[in-house]
């Protein structure tokens, strides 16, 4: 049990294999109302919804369930009104919970409809791809897509529990796998470089689900524990939150100049975390070696260490001077100064940046 300390609303992220099974009993510790919606998609459903079900409905809950279609393109608005509607229809009251089974796409809009619903119920998270086990779960950030903007629309609202089932991954195809390891990686560099060496010392990096129940299980532990960490430092984003961003600066400018929908968002944040570790080392914040051995295990998990063609580096030197507007301040750069520890700054030299990117092409 990894617990999240916050203030007011700390909560438990529970890591085990086979737990699935064991969803209506960990909820019911938590003094929650007897009406529990589940919201998840027609595929994820397919796999794993029954069983969730009855787990809730052995632990005495009235569940009701709704699908909303899969992918990002349908992370909008109108699916929240779709969720209220459920609500509605089922009478969830303040007491009652939504509970997520799925990815980020479905995490976030069931924490964003929980956060909203009668000025909010309770979420329960439990996320069915890396990515979502290790990120977008924890932390409170919930929301939706604006036609001109990703996650323009949102809310703080954090779960009551996050339940996560390492089994459940046996189905997610591999390239969502290596997306969600890229975040992995990041928690390596940024925060645990325990973590860091054990994922240099394990082979196969993208197949851990189907082989190695424990190490899969101590990986997700360490990753989940160093957003816990980050998290309950800085609950509302104000400071420590932005080392989270680690190869995301140069991530989103690839991600958005390829329209969403070349590279999945891991993808392009191995990228950008190549690119800010060789900006580290030509700023001498950080050394060559300790570059080449994050860069050998992006590599490693078959994630892209190079730009994608023809995406012209001075576009993305325009999009990051765009984002710094959106922000009114510098662009800002988390760089490493060791396997373990980063810094922020906002003082990395335009010609820097062009150059790394070069190396990059
Ligand atoms: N709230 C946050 O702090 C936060 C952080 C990072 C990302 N996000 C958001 O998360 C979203 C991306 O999440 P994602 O990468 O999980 O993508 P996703 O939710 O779209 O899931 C990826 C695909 O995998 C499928 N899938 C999910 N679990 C499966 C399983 N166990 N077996 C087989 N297939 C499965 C889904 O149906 C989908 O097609 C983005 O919208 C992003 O903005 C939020
Ligand atoms: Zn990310």
């Amino acid at each position: 049990m990894i617990n999240v300390n916050l203030p007011s609303n700390s909560y438990e992220i529970a890591i085990a294999s086979a737990s699935l099974d064991q969803l209506g009993e960990q909820m019911s510790g938590l003094q929650l109302g007897k009406k529990v919606l589940l919201v998840s998609n027609p595929m994820i459903f397919k796999h794993y919804g029954e069983k969730a079900i009855a787990s809730l409905k052995n632990a005495g809950f009235e569940v009701a369930s709704y699908n909303l279609p899969p992918g990002e393109r349908y992370k909008t608005f109108n699916s929240i009104q779709k969720l209220y509607d459920v609500a509605l229809e089922n009478r969830l009251e303040r007491s009652s919970t939504m509970v997520a089974l799925g990815g980020g796409v479905i995490g976030d809009m069931t924490g964003f409809a929980a956060a909203t619903w009668l000025r909010g119920i309770n979420v329960v998270q439990v996320p069915t791809t890396l990515l979502a086990m290790v990120d977008s779960a924890i932390g409170g950030k919930t929301g939706v897509n604006h036609p001109h903007g990703k996650n323009l629309i949102g809310a703080f609202h954090q779960p009551r529990r996050v339940l996560i089932d390492p089994e459940v991954l046996k189905t997610l195809p591999t390239r969502e796998f290596r997306a969600g390891m890229a975040e992995v990686i990041k928690y390596g560099i940024i925060w645990d470089a325990e973590l860091f060496t054990q994922l240099e010392a394990s082979k196969h990096l993208d197949q851990l689900r189907y082989v190695k129940a424990d190490l899969i299980t101590n990986i997700l532990t360490h990753s989940c524990q160093a957003k816990a960490d980050v998290v309950a430092k800085d609950e509302k984003e104000s400071g420590l939150r932005a080392i989270l961003n680690y190869g995301h600066t140069i991530g989103h400018a690839v991600e958005s100049l390829t329209g969403y929908r070349l590279l999945k968002h891991g993808e392009a944040v191995g990228i950008g975390m190549v690119a800010a570790g060789q900006i580290a080392v030509e700023l001498g914040l950080w050394q060559k070696e300790d570059t080449e051995r994050q860069n050998a295990l992006i590599q490693k998990t078959g994630l892209p260490t190079k730009l994608p063609e023809g995406v012209d580096i001075e576009a993305i030197i325009a999009a990051l001077q765009l984002d710094k507007k959106v922000k009114s301040g510098q662009v800002r750069f988390v760089l490493p100064t060791q396997i373990g520890a980063v810094t922020v700054t906002d003082q990395v030299p335009t010609d820097t940046i062009r150059q790394v990117l070069r190396g990059l092409h």
